[in-house]
């Protein structure tokens, strides 16, 4: 019997096989959990992303498989009911979902754009309270249900390159804090992940990439890079009854790299430090 034996969730936010969505779902399957699905809708008559991910979730055996733009409240209730049709009450819900456009997010952040700022925290932080509150509302969430979402170090300190995105994963931060108290009464649990940087359609779209692997594993206690298997087994464990008390939190999946107020003294040896 695994530990999601006979638990049923919804998974926001798989785009491809490299999403962290998709990690912590590999993690949810093999535990034994029932889920349904969302993808980011199609323009067009082609269903390309509609596809994506029904190749990844098919074969795991999806209890659904809904389009969901989160912009628009009636996709979101949409997938919300059909979550309470299929399952009665669900016991998880994964947010993994985030946006900025690229003319705004490539900073500085001064010179974002009045629109670039709300479609980013409309999508990267506002979703979670509009999911939360459709699941309220249809009573969907069970007596002991969990909800994680994923943020990152850029929301607490200064990551040049995170620009725009920072100030949506502060608010989104910030969301987990008081939804985790408005929901504890209920039982329901509301934590974040605040992982280190895995390679993903999202993650290309802020700086450049293979220098943010470089730095993590030069200067994080563990000198290496997190794996976004890392992600989905503490994901896992923090929608399970492994982490029943824990609720409110943003758990660091970084190596530690968050722990570190200066680079260690082996970092400056680095060829690429130095170069
Ligand atoms: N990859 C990293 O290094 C990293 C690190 C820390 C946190 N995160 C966070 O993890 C989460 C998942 O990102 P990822 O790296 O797996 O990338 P990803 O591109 O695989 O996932 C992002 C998801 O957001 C969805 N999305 C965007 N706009 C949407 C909208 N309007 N409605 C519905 N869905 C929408 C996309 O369809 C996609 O599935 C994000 O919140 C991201 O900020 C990523």
């Amino acid at each position: 019997m695994g530990l999601f034996t006979g638990r049923k969730g919804l998974v926001l936010g798989i785009a491809n096989e490299r999403s962290i969505a998709w990690a912590i779902t590999e993690n949810l399957h093999r535990e034994g959990a029932e889920m349904g699905f969302t993808h980011l809708p199609d323009a067009g008559d082609r269903p390309k992303n509609q596809n994506k991910v029904a190749k990844l979730v098919d074969p795991i055996g999806s209890k659904f498989l809904m389009p969901m733009d989160v912009c628009n409240d009636e996709h979101i209730d949409a997938v919300i009911a059909k979550a309470v049709e299929t399952f009665g009450q669900i016991d998880f819900i994964v947010h993994s979902i985030a946006f900025a456009p690229p003319a705004d997010l490539t900073g500085p952040t001064y010179a974002s754009s009045r629109n670039g700022f709300k479609t980013a925290m409309e999508i990267s932080a506002y979703s979670l309270l509009a999911v939360a509150g459709a699941a309220k509302r249809r009573n969907a969430l069970s007596k002991d249900a969990s909800i994680l979402t994923l943020t990152y170090f850029g929301g607490e300190e200064v990551i040049p390159g995170y620009n725009l995105m920072g100030i949506c994963k502060a608010a989104l931060e910030c969301s987990v804090r008081y939804l985790a108290s408005e929901l504890g009464p209920d039982g329901v649990r509301v934590n974040g992940i605040s992982a280190g940087p895995v390679k993903t359609v999202s993650a290309m779209g802020v700086g450049d990439f293979d220098d943010m692997l470089n730095l993590y594993r030069g200067i994080s206690p563990m000198r290496r890079n997190i794996s976004a298997d890392e992600v989905g087994k503490t994901g896992m464990a923090l929608l399970s009854d492994l982490s029943s008390g824990i609720t409110g939190e943003i758990v660091h999946v970084d190596c530690g790299f968050s722990i570190m107020g200066a680079p260690p003294a082996d970092f400056f040896q680095q060829p690429e430090a130095k170069a």
